[in-house]
């Protein structure tokens, strides 16, 4: 879905960039110009972006665990 009308960027575009290594909102508007012209999509981007970071973290916690990483000690 588009989430910036002005600048035609989507939510696959945002989740991309954070997979790419964008971590904040800054980075983000300045790589895909999200939020830089009418200002209205600032909210639902960031929504989107606080949304790819939880799953990135998520999937980069599963991919530690499977590679053997966790040490999990008794309590
Ligand atoms: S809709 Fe994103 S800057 Fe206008």
């Amino acid at each position: 879905m588009f989430v910036c009308i002005c600048n035609q960027v989507t939510d696959r575009q945002i989740r991309q960039s954070v997979a790419e290594g964008v971590n904040n909102f800054e980075a983000l508007a300045a790589e895909l110009k999200v939020a830089t012209c009418c200002g209205k999509c600032k909210n639902c981007a960031n929504k989107v972006l606080r949304e790819a970071l939880l799953e990135n973290q998520a999937s980069q916690a599963v991919a530690f665990v499977h590679s053997g990483g966790a040490v999990l000690s008794p309590a």
